[in-house]
C-alpha cells in the first residue's frame, strides 16, 4: 500500500529517486535517496559586492558563498511548464497585492501547496533530496511548498525569514523569469552580495546566508547582475523551507514568514 503512494516515482526522469526510495521504504524511512552529488551549483551566479573588500571578514565570505548556492537549469522547460500549468488556476483567481506599503513584498500573490501532480512531485523530491538530505543537518522540510508569484513590477524588500516559521534552509525554484537577489549583512552593509536567480534554477540559502544576511528580490529598475541588466517579468518561486527549530516554533501571532523581524 505504501509503495502505491510512491508509484509516481517510477515515472520520474531521475529513476534513482525511485530505486532509492523503494529501498528506504522497505527500511521504514520515507526519505528519497537521490544521488545529489550529480547536481552542481555555479559559483559564477553569486557575486560579492565591491564594498566587501578582500581583507574584510574573509572567513565569513567563504561561509556565505558555501551557504548561498544556485543550481542552474535544475528543472527542464517541460517541468517548468507542467508546474506552472498546475499552479495557474489557483493563482489566476487571486489579485496581485500592491497596496500594503509596509509589507516586505510588493506586487505579489501567494499560496501554499502540499499535493502536487506527478511531474511536480518528481521535481520536489529532487529539491528535498538535495536541500534537505539527512547528512546536511537541514532538518525536515515543511510538508507544503510556498508559491510566491511576483508581478513584473513586484519586488521583495530586505528581510530575514521569521524563525518562527522557517528553520535552517530555504530552497527556491525560480520559474518564468530570472531575477536578482541581494543579500546584505544585518549589521554591516558593506558585506553584501548579488545572486542571479536564473530562470529554472534552484537556490539553496542556509546557515549564515539565511540568518546573518537579509535577502531581497530586486525590482526591474535595480535588476542588474555583473553590470548587465536582467529583465524582470512576472516571476514565480516555489519555495521549500525547513521546519522551524523547536525552540523557535510559532507563538501564535499572525506575522508571516517574510516579516522584517523575528
Ligand atoms: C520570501 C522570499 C524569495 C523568492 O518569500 O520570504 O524571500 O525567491 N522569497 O521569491
Ligand atoms: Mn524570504
Amino acid at each position: 500500500m505504501r509503495l502505491l503512494t510512491f508509484s509516481f516515482l517510477k515515472n520520474c526522469k531521475y529513476k534513482s529517486i525511485y530505486y532509492g526510495m523503494s529501498r528506504l521504504i522497505s527500511g521504514g524511512v520515507l526519505q528519497p535517496d537521490i544521488d545529489a552529488t550529480k547536481e552542481e551549483a555555479d559559483p559564477k551566479l553569486v557575486e560579492i559586492s565591491p564594498s566587501w573588500k578582500e581583507d574584510m571578514k574573509p572567513e565569513l565570505r567563504a561561509t556565505v558563498l558555501k551557504d548561498m548556492q544556485v543550481y542552474p537549469d535544475f528543472i527542464t522547460e517541460r517541468e517548468e511548464a507542467d508546474m506552472l500549468a498546475e499552479l495557474e488556476p489557483t493563482l489566476k483567481r487571486m489579485r496581485y497585492e500592491f497596496d500594503h506599503w509596509d509589507n516586505a513584498i510588493h506586487g505579489f500573490r501567494e499560496t501554499e501547496r502540499t499535493r502536487w501532480s506527478e511531474s511536480s512531485e518528481c521535481v520536489l523530491a529532487r529539491v528535498r533530496a538535495l536541500a534537505f538530505s539527512p547528512s546536511s543537518g537541514a532538518g525536515t522540510p515543511l510538508p507544503h511548498a510556498h508559491v510566491l508569484d511576483l508581478a513584473a513590477a513586484g519586488y521583495i524588500k530586505p528581510h530575514v525569514d521569521a524563525v518562527r516559521f522557517c528553520g535552517d534552509v530555504i530552497a527556491g525554484l525560480c520559474l518564468v523569469s530570472s531575477a536578482v537577489m541581494h543579500l546584505e549583512h544585518t549589521t554591516d552593509k558593506d558585506l553584501s552580495l548579488h545572486v542571479l536567480l536564473a530562470r529554472r534554477s534552484l537556490y539553496i540559502m542556509k546557515g549564515e546566508a539565511r540568518y546573518s544576511f537579509s535577502h531581497a528580490v530586486l525590482g526591474g529598475e535595480h535588476s542588474v547582475f555583473r553590470g548587465e541588466k536582467v529583465p524582470r517579468q512576472r516571476r514565480v518561486a516555489v519555495i521549500c523551507r525547513s521546519q522551524p527549530r523547536p525552540r523557535d516554533a510559532s507563538d501564535g501571532t499572525d506575522a508571516t514568514v517574510h516579516s522584517y523581524t523575528d
